[in-house]
């Protein structure tokens, strides 16, 4: 099989290394790939958002199948358009996707079917946004932007001030765009978070072995968000009661609901989970592989992910086995200095073999370039430098010693990935 995967961070190089195992596979591409990514797969110079030009290039090269990774590619209906050309295509048609592309359709949708989650409140004036925060008075309060923000469109706000601050640069100032147009002010919860993802074809869903993000950039889950710096799998608050109760409350309603609602969904559904006192609620949900999460989880797939992908796609899902290792993995995110604020470009990397990889882990390459037989720093994430072991603690350390080989300047990474709040 021919295949082509879109996007080009840290998901789609787990993502290839996991199909270059299959012995089904005898080309791999990427659009548009990134420099660790072009020593598995040919990378090819088409953006992942350009539907026209990934529907040209899958004729031309007559591709078996496309996997649509991430989320805008997938929002802007780009399985719809390779399905009009008669082109196999892994992800969901933009009916579905619209679940991660707009918080006010999932918020409602989750209200229509009782599926849990936070108390909310949807806006589209400023105003009418602060008078409810006012009158409410709870902090902290959750401030969404309702459309994609790059991970970035959530504001946890501890005072009137910081509301009002969020709002008025999301709803005002338009920093997203308009993913602004509307928001989601929505109840604070606590407890630990949990991302599920899950194999679905509609009829049935196959949820994959469990994950933790840490999100903030500091130690000790400070400082700002990120698109995530590292991540553990198996979660160790997910126990097995825990993902009977999630199956029975979460995964299936959302499945059957999405069925109901006409918007059938193939492909990967993330599922972002709280365990709060009251019981396991949907924080978000994503249409498409987590990133970093696809780093620990894929790693410890034992079936060939092709199998899955095409029984996926051809919706006989039931009876495609789906097979874990019990080995636990890490992988801890090598970033830019600056990141998440802006950060300088074009730094070399030491350390790495002319594959991209370092020996006792597997580099899944976020933000390179290859040029005259070196690695450059070309993204803010960088590198994801993952380990398996018997125990978490074992894939922990083996990713930390292979992380002590790689050098850039300025890199920073976090030194408690899967070590805080277990
Ligand atoms: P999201 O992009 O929706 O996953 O939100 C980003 C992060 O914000 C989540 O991973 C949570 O840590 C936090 N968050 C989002 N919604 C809530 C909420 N209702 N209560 C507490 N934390 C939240
Ligand atoms: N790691 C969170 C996400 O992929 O959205």
């Amino acid at each position: 099989m021919k295949i082509l995967v879109v996007g080009g961070g840290g998901r789609e190089h787990a993502i290839i290394r996991k199909l270059k195992e299959s012995s089904k596979v005898t080309k791999l591409y990427c659009a548009p790939g990134n420099g660790g990514i072009s020593r598995d797969a040919e990378c090819v110079n088409i953006p992942a958002l350009d539907l026209d030009g990934i529907v040209r290039f899958s004729m031309e090269k007559r591709i078996d199948l496309v996997f649509v990774a991430p989320d805008d590619p997938l929002a802007a209906g780009m399985v719809d358009a390779l399905e009009a050309a008669g082109i196999p295509a892994f992800g969901p048609r933009e009916n579905a996707a619209v679940i991660e592309s707009s918080k006010v359709f999932s918020k409602d949708f989750m209200k229509r079917h009782h599926i849990p989650t936070a108390d909310y409140a949807v806006f589209q004036d400023s105003h009418q946004a602060l008078d409810y925060i006012r009158t409410t008075g709870k902090y902290p309060t959750v401030i969404k932007a309702d459309g994609l923000a790059l991970g970035k469109g959530v504001v946890i706000a501890a005072s009137y001030e910081e509301a009002e601050r969020a709002i008025h640069s999301i709803m005002e100032d338009k920093i997203f765009g308009s993913s602004g147009n509307r928001i989601v002010v929505e109840e604070f919860l606590t407890g630990p978070e949990v991302s599920v993802l899950a194999f679905t074809d509609g009829k049935c869903l196959k949820p994959m072995v469990s994950s933790k993000d840490h999100k903030r950039v500091y130690d000790g889950d400070k400082g700002p968000n990120t698109g995530g710096m590292g991540t553990i799998s198996p979660n160790p608050y997910y126990t097995e009661e825990l993902a009977q109760v999630c199956m029975d409350t979460i995964f299936l309603p959302t499945m059957n609901a999405l069925n109901q609602e006409g918007r059938t969904f193939k492909g990967c559904l993330y599922f972002g989970l709280m365990l709060t006192q009251d019981g396991p609620k949907v924080i978000e949900y994503n249409s498409r592989f987590g990133d970093p999460e696809t780093q620990v989880v894929l790693p410890r797939l034992k079936t060939d992910l092709v199998d899955i992908i095409e029984s996926v796609v051809e919706e006989r899902l039931p009876e495609q086995p789906v097979e874990w290792l019990e080995e636990a993995c890490a992988c801890v995110v090598m970033a830019s200095p600056g990141y998440p604020g802006s950060y300088p470009k074009g730094l070399e990397i030491a350390g790495l073999d002319e594959t991209g990889q370092v020996d006792g882990a597997e580099v899944f390459h976020a933000g390179t370039i290859w040029k005259d037989d070196k690695f450059y720093t070309n993204g803010g994430r960088v590198l994801g430098v993952t380990a398996t072991g018997q125990s978490l603690d074992e894939a922990l350390q083996k990713a930390y010693a292979a992380v002590e080989k790689i050098h850039f300047e300025g890199a920073h990474y976090r030194r408690d990935i899967g070590k805080i709040n277990r």
